[in-house]
């Protein structure tokens, strides 16, 4: 049986993926990158580091998978949105890479707000503006480091860059390229109009008219010798780590929507159309199948907030006996809620100053009750991402079939997908899938090569449902309603006073 192999290019580490046709995953490797924080609000990775823990990976993969490297069959990868990265004349980073979580560009953020107007955002790229999206980024560069910026002959996302190292060809796709905020997600092609309004020349940016399960290329001598892989391997285009995750789940077109619980959390809705929240509270990106879109409410702060609490707090990484003690406390824990905001926020309230909170301790609260507010904590925010999407689609329009699918690191506990059932009043459903994304690279490789016609045809062979499903329990949604008012309202009263 052919092998591929599906690039996993996350915000703190990278994993190789080698996936058989069926779905199965014959050998994987992982590696964490430092996120450095050269000064506060700001995040810097080195794409060389990227490219280290593609080798080392690469490796590990292929050696416990006891494939040899010639038979891998083609390439593809899935990637941190978002970012950039910058390349001199000579194809080399001109400085480290400004990753999506970067808050240094609040100020061009509120900038490009102000000069063009939420009509005109909505018009031109159908989407919300964020600190670390690549416009922002470098608009900073533009202001602060004018000579830097004159140096710059291309700008790149980061999977994209990954892919130059591998063929030694720049472009990009509609699936990444839409996090840009430069682009026309409803034409699919970059917005002539925000390049115009910010002056940004458009030969810096690669040709994006591509599809995710296009070849581009194939390996270079270089790239294979480093990576133990046959030169001309073909490598498809891939795309943005939630379009890959959508796909590794099977969710391509309207019907079920998907519960990420990863670094940070999302809600993701296929479309067959572009659909723009004219509040700009949600995303209205370009799904991997060229006819298809999605809307997606994105939660800044989801388990990355729970391993804060954890780490920081606990001093402890066993969630398993933590989410055992804090299934016993009971929901709403008395009146304690967590403001999940640790890193500001994304949907709904675009929001960089936002802070965490918990509000209403009492004597009567212990690690357990707090382990617990938080995990509730952080699906109230994910039930405002929710409620942005129902009040943009109404639920009558969705279909009828329409599961909600729960995916990522904190869809393994039991807990989490009880309180999301009961938060949402619906039941949670889980695909049997692991390392989505790289496995939604690995299906674009395979569909690139003629393994499968087409996205659906491998996802149709490929993903598996969990067995069953949590179902809500009605007094526990009860609960979660009369506490989600508060939870807004705890937000709104305080506002005001977490910039001060
Ligand atoms: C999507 C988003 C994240 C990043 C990092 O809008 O911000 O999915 O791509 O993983």
């Amino acid at each position: 049986m052919a092998v591929y192999l599906g690039i996993d290019l996350g915000t703190t580490g990278l994993k190789s993926l080698l996936v058989r046709p069926d779905g199965s995953i014959c050998g994987s490797g992982y590696r964490e990158y430092p996120l450095s924080v050269p000064a506060p609000g700001y995040a810097e990775q080195d794409p060389e580091d990227w490219w280290r823990a593609l080798r080392e990976t690469v490796g590990e993969a292929l050696s416990k998978a006891g494939v040899r490297g010639e038979e891998v069959a083609a390439i593809g990868l899935s990637g941190q949105m978002h970012g950039t990265v910058l390349l001199g004349g000579d194809g080399r980073p001109l400085a480290p890479a400004i990753p999506w979580c970067d808050q240094r560009s609040a100020a061009q953020a509120a900038e490009i707000r102000a000069r063009i107007g939420a009509e005109n955002l909505a018009r031109w790229t159908q989407n919300p503006v964020g600190t670390g999206f690549q416009i922002c980024s470098l608009l900073w560069i533009r202001e602060n480091q004018p000579d830097l910026y004159r140096k710059v002959r291309r700008v790149l996302l980061p999977k994209d860059y990954v892919r130059f190292r591998l063929t030694g060809q720049t472009g990009t796709e509609p699936t990444d390229a839409c996090s840009t905020l430069m682009f026309d997600c409803a034409q699919r092609d970059w917005s002539r109009q925000m390049l115009e309004a910010f002056d940004i020349d458009r030969a810096l940016l690669p040709d994006a008219n591509h599809l995710p399960t296009e070849i581009h290329g194939g390996l270079t001598e270089a790239a294979a010798r480093e990576l133990g892989l046959k030169p001309g391997t073909p490598v498809v285009f891939g795309g943005g780590d939630q379009p890959m995750q959508a796909v590794g789940n099977g969710i391509l077109a309207p019907g079920d929507i998907a519960i990420t619980l990863g670094t940070g959390g999302q809600i993701f809705m296929p479309t067959d159309r572009p659909v723009c929240d004219p509040a700009l509270r949600v995303h209205s990106f370009c799904h991997a199948p060229s006819e298809m879109w999605y809307v997606m409410g994105a939660i800044l702060n989801c388990c990355l907030a729970q391993n804060w609490f954890f780490d920081k707090v606990l001093g402890t990484r066993d969630f398993a006996a933590m989410h055992c003690r804090a299934a016993d406390v009971a929901p709403g824990c008395g009146g304690l809620l967590f403001l999940p905001y640790l890193t500001g926020e994304r949907t709904p309230y675009l929001n960089p100053q936002a802070k965490g909170v918990f509000f209403g301790l009492t004597l009567g609260d212990d690690e357990a009750t707090l382990a617990r507010a938080v995990i509730e904590g952080i699906s109230h925010a994910l039930l405002d991402a929710m409620l942005c999407i129902r009040e943009l689609i109404p639920a009558e329009a969705w279909p009828s079939d329409s599961r909600l699918i729960v995916s990522g690191g904190g869809a393994r506990s039991g807990l989490w997908r009880q309180i999301l059932a009961d938060m949402f009043g619906q039941p949670i459903y889980a695909t049997a899938m692991r390392e989505e994304a790289g496995t939604g690279a690995a299906i674009c490789a395979m569909v690139g090569a003629g393994e499968y016609a087409s996205l659906s045809e491998a996802c149709e062979a490929i993903v598996r449902y969990e067995d069953g499903c949590v179902t809500p329990i009605p007094e526990n949604t009860a609960v979660y309603h009369e506490r989600h008012a508060v939870f807004q309202e705890l937000y709104a009263a305080n506002r005001g006073l977490f910039n001060r």
